[in-house]
């Protein structure tokens, strides 16, 4: 499983960028109002300045010929744009025609197996299916995308599994354990990945041997 970034921010798409870590990133409309975007085709552009990887911009329109209309815009700023498409008859057809066009697409707001089979019919690239929404009304959110890994694995349907709506380092380990392909994760959630008392205890100890080691070696006169 590889990880996606899910910020519209650029400085916590940079850092993440220079981790190391990134296949890409997911935004949609609520993230780029967060970080005042108000031009989608820039913020492609301006992500595409600091990542290589795929970016993920969500359509707004309701209407399958708006949608194909303004994914086809931001399609155009960039060859890693991939353009998410709501989880909707309308979203459908549109995605259809995209893909049909070689544009790549990303259907979002999945929350169910049935929802998963019908978007993966549009050869769309990848699904987004939402875990953390889930769990916040006390269902289990990894089980969609345990089925749907299974279901794609069985039929060798090619979409890629992206697990979406991440809350914490255990719903990212959960992903990968359910089989999706990609996991889209916050930033605060990527710096919680790092972090283990463990380690940090490890680097102290290591260095407060070697700093002890310098100083003898400083005070003991040379024979
Ligand atoms: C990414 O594709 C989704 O838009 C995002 O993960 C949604 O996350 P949220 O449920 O925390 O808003």
């Amino acid at each position: 499983m590889r990880l996606f970034i899910d910020t519209a921010n650029i400085n916590e798409i940079r850092t993440a960028a220079e981790w190391g870590i990134l296949a890409g990133v997911t935004t949609n409309p609520s993230l780029l109002a967060r970080e005042g975007w108000s031009n989608p085709e820039t913020a492609i552009a301006d992500i595409s300045r600091v990542t290589d990887g795929a970016i993920s911009i969500e359509v707004v329109s309701s209407e399958t010929r708006a949608m194909v209309e303004e994914s086809r815009r931001y399609a155009a700023v960039s060859s890693q744009a991939v353009i998410k498409i709501p989880m909707t008859p309308s979203g459908l057809a549109a995605a259809k025609q995209l893909s049909n066009e070689g544009i790549k697409t990303n259907i979002t707001l999945v929350f169910s197996v049935a929802q998963g089979l019908l978007a993966a019919e549009t050869g769309a690239n990848y699904i987004s299916v939402f875990v953390g929404r889930w769990d916040d009304i006390s269902s289990d959110g990894m089980d969609p995308v345990y089925d749907l890994a299974g279901i794609f694995s069985q039929h060798g349907i090619e979409a890629k599994i992206i697990a979406a709506s991440i809350r914490n380092p255990l719903h990212v380990i959960k992903a990968a354990e359910a089989g999706a392909h990609f996991a889209t994760v916050p930033f605060k959630v990527l710096e919680q990945m790092f972090n283990h008392p463990r380690t940090e205890a490890g680097i102290a100890k290591f260095q407060a041997d070697w700093e002890n080691v310098k100083e003898r070696m400083m005070t003991t006169p040379i024979q």
